[in-house]
This record gives C-alpha cells, sequence and structure tokens, in this order.
C-alpha cells in the first residue's frame, strides 16, 4: 500500500472512534455548565493559557488545578507589578494581573466544584506500578488503557514509562514517532523537572515517555534513581502508573516496591509465570535487604549489624540456598528479636496483586494464578490476589498495530470490559 493511501485509511479510521469518544466526554462536563459559566471559564482559559485552549473543549475535559497553578505562576513572573519595576507599572499592566488573578480564581472553583468521577479516587494510595519478569506479555497494553480508562472517569492521570531500556508505552497511546520530550531529558539534567516532560496525550491520561535509543538511557545509577523516586512521588495527580521493564534488576525492583499498588503480569507459559514468581520473590528479598540504609523510604540510621543479618539469610552463598520467609522470621526470632518487627513489617506490607493477561478463549486464570499463589504462599508467606484476567483479544493485537488503544477503539468490547473491572477493584468509591 503506498505510504498516501495507508495514511488515508489510518486516518479514515480514526475519525469515528474519536468522535464517539470525544462526543461521550462532551457530554460529561462541558454539556452541564450553563452557557454564561462556561463563557467565563473559556476566557480566563484564554487569559492563562491561550485562545486555541479556550476554544478546545478537549482542553477543558483535561484542566487540571495544577496546570491552572502552573499557568498562574508563569503568567505572575512576567505580569505582577513587582516585576515590572515602579516605572512600568500603570493602569494596562495592573489590569492585566488583575485578570490573571480572576482567571485564576474562576478556573480553581470551577476545577473544585467539578465532580466528574462521582466522588472516585485510588484506594489506598495513587502509585500503580505493572511489573512482570519478562517482556511481551502486555504490561505496557495494559498500562495505557488502564491509565485511559482512569482518565475518562476523570481522574488526573499520568503514565510513566519506566522500561528504561525498552521504552514503547507512547506507542500505545498512538504516537508513532520519538517524543519531543523524554524522562531521559530529565534524567540527563536537560530539563529542571519531570514537569517540562509531561506530553498532554490526546486520549487522557498525562504521559512521561521514554527513548531507548539514545544510548545510556537503561543505565542509570543510584542516585539517578532515587532522585527519579522522589520526583515521582511529588507529581500532583490523582493516579500515577508505573510501566515496568521485563527482568529483575535493582531499578526495575526498587520502582515496582514505592508503589502504592504493585501488580504482576503473567500469562499462561510456563516463562512468564515462573518468571512472575521469580519477579515477586526478588522484589520480597530486595524489600528486605532495602531495610536498613540509604535506601530504606523512611531514611532511617543506616543499621549494619541488621543489614548483614538479613542479607545472610536472604542470599543463597552461604552454602544453605536461599532460605523461605517463614525460616527469615524464625532466625530473626531466635538470632535477633530486636528485628523482628521491622522484619515483620516489611513482609506484611508486601501485597502484589497478579493479572493474568492473554488467557485464552473457554479457559480460566485459576490454574496459573493459583500455582504462583501457592508457591508465594510456601515461600514468601504472602497470599497473593488475583486483580483481574484478561482474555486473548484480536482487538488488542490489532490496536497495537494500527496504535488506537483498544479501549478507545472498542469501549464496549470484552477487553474494556476486563479493564473496566480491574480499575473498580483500585479505586474506592466516596472519598475523593
Ligand atoms: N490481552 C491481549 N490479547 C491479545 N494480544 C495481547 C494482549 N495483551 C498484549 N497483547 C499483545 O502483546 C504484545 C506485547 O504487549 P506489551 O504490552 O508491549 O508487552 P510488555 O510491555 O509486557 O513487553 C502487544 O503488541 C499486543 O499485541
Ligand atoms: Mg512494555
Amino acid at each position: 500500500m503506498s505510504h498516501t493511501l495507508f495514511f488515508l485509511v489510518h486516518f479514515l479510521q480514526k475519525i469515528p472512534v474519536k468522535i464517539q469518544y470525544f462526543e461521550q466526554e462532551r457530554d460529561m462536563i462541558v454539556n452541564r455548565l450553563e452557557t454564561d459559566t462556561l463563557k467565563e471559564i473559556k476566557s480566563a482559559c484564554a487569559c492563562l493559557f491561550s485562545e486555541a485552549a479556550a476554544k478546545s473543549d478537549r482542553f477543558l475535559e483535561t484542566l487540571s488545578i495544577d496546570m491552572v497553578k502552573r499557568a498562574y505562576r508563569r503568567n505572575a513572573r512576567v505580569h505582577h507589578p513587582d516585576m515590572k519595576g515602579p516605572h512600568a507599572v500603570n493602569e494596562v499592566t495592573s489590569d492585566r494581573f488583575l485578570a490573571i488573578q480572576h482567571s485564576y480564581e474562576v478556573l480553581v472553583g470551577f476545577l473544585e466544584e467539578r465532580n466528574p468521577a462521582s466522588g472516585i479516587a485510588m484506594s489506598g494510595g495513587k502509585i500503580i506500578a505493572v511489573g512482570g519478569a519478562k517482556g511481551g506479555i502486555g504490561k505496557s497494553v495494559i498500562s495505557a488503557n488502564l491509565g485511559i480508562y482512569l482518565a475518562s472517569l476523570g481522574l488526573k492521570c499520568v503514565l510513566v514509562d519506566l522500561d528504561l531500556g525498552g521504552s514503547n508505552l507512547h506507542l500505545y497511546l498512538g504516537y508513532r514517532s520519538i517524543l519531543q520530550h523524554t524522562i531521559n531529558d530529565y534524567l540527563k539534567k536537560r530539563v529542571d523537572s519531570l514537569e517540562d516532560v509531561m506530553i498532554q496525550s490526546e486520549y487522557g491520561p498525562i504521559l512521561i515517555g521514554g527513548d531507548s535509543s539514545e544510548l545510556g538511557s537503561a543505565n542509570i545509577d543510584f542516585m539517578k534513581k532515587m532522585k527519579l523516586i522522589k520526583a515521582i512521588n511529588a507529581i500532583e495527580a490523582d493516579c500515577i502508573i508505573l510501566d515496568l521493564g521485563g527482568d529483575t534488576s535493582y531499578n526495575i525492583l526498587d520502582f515496582f516496591l514505592q508503589a502504592d499498588h504493585g501488580i504482576v503480569v503473567t500469562t499462561r507459559d510456563s516463562a512468564s509465570y515462573i518468571g512472575a514468581y521469580h519477579f515477586l520473590k526478588a522484589a520480597m528479598y530486595r524489600k528486605l535487604n532495602r531495610l536498613s540504609g540509604m535506601e530504606s523510604r523512611s531514611g532511617e540510621e543506616k543499621n549494619t549489624s541488621m543489614e548483614s543479618f538479613i542479607r545472610q539469610v536472604t542470599t543463597s552463598d552461604n552454602g544453605q540456598g536461599s532460605r523461605t520467609i517463614s525460616e527469615l522470621i524464625a532466625a530473626t526470632r531466635d538470632e535477633h528479636p530486636e528485628y523482628l518487627s521491622t522484619v515483620m513489617k516489611a513482609v506484611w506490607g508486601f501485597n502484589p496483586y497478579l493479572i493474568v493477561n492473554r488467557v485464552p478463549h473457554g479457559t480460566g486464570p485459576e490454574e496459573v494464578a493459583g500455582k504462583i499463589q501457592n508457591v508465594a504462599k510456601r515461600w514468601l508467606a504472602r497470599e497473593i490476589r488475583l486483580l483481574g484476567s484478561i482474555g486473548r483479544h484480536p482487538d488488542v493485537e490489532r490496536s497495537a498495530i494500527d496504535l488506537v488503544p483498544a479501549i478507545v477503539r472498542y469501549p464496549k468490547s470484552p477487553f474494556s470490559m476486563e479493564i473496566a473491572a480491574i480499575a473498580k477493584r483500585l479505586l474506592t468509591p466516596g472519598n475523593r
């Protein structure tokens, strides 16, 4: 197919989907506003952002308080009378600043009142990490579609591509070419903050994308990783989804462990579910080995005695093979009862979820989930909860080719329902 024909077909394919999707959302917010209120909100957008932003209903749908605050600061830096010097202040400059202040109040008032998500919020923390020790099992597909679904409910959702060596999350949000800004710009200090590399995707979520084609992008050192984790924690959003790479390197485990909800994805293939179990085990052992010292989340003083004790009982080079978590707890009770509560707290706090993906038609997730749950119970002393299962759907494969997210193209499909069911389990009604 010639290039022109290909793009024409692609374009025509996209139109009805986008119209349907956006019309649906327009119904949600813009249509609910009185004409005068909408006019005032649009003129506030024009003042703080641009005329183009004011004309776009889509812009209004995705506007957040955080965006308004940033725009206010940006405008105030230029137009605040204190910034102009005494001679430059006149009626025009003061009026401009008053208009900026008024616009800020109008937009913040509107956004605070707006309750598109009918009072829903993430249950138990906003950061979700999607991992699993293998590539090609659907981590990025799930991250992207879950993010789009949560954003369509009105949550401000940020998707972060943390597969630094194999970034492709942007493809699942429809970006074919290399992004103008990526997380590499932040890691390599070409920009100051993560906000500078955020891209408002057309399907709802904000994207912090990656570019693995840049040499060295996957090799970030300890300090950079810690800085990145801190910056991610500070993102103002209702929900942040971390799409992880498919291995058990320390960086990936640490991204996984700092999330409020860790999700391990597996398929029914042996390599995938054995990998999923290895991932769970590596994550638990990494968590325990991080309990003392610089890397601990609580920032406690380094406790070298506890560190060497835990290292000794969790590593296999002591000639005995690695021990089960129950054995580790027993050894702690016997040898260092003073560390027992810290160790128990860490073990109890390890509560990842499982998603079984690409489940063939006519079968269920139970067999694979059961295998992982049994091994985890025996070795890690934890119950791993099944968050959901997703069938093998040709529309997901198709969307990976034409790059229109499956949940957007087929909002009523079984895949979309499965993603919605997973999202619902992560949401708490009534506590926004
Ligand atoms: N539920 C599914 N049904 C059909 N194909 C799927 C499904 N989930 C993922 N895929 C396919 O698997 C491929 C790899 O998915 P991806 O999310 O990129 O994997 P990972 O991020 O784990 O490396 C995608 O191109 C998609 O076609
Ligand atoms: Mg991926």
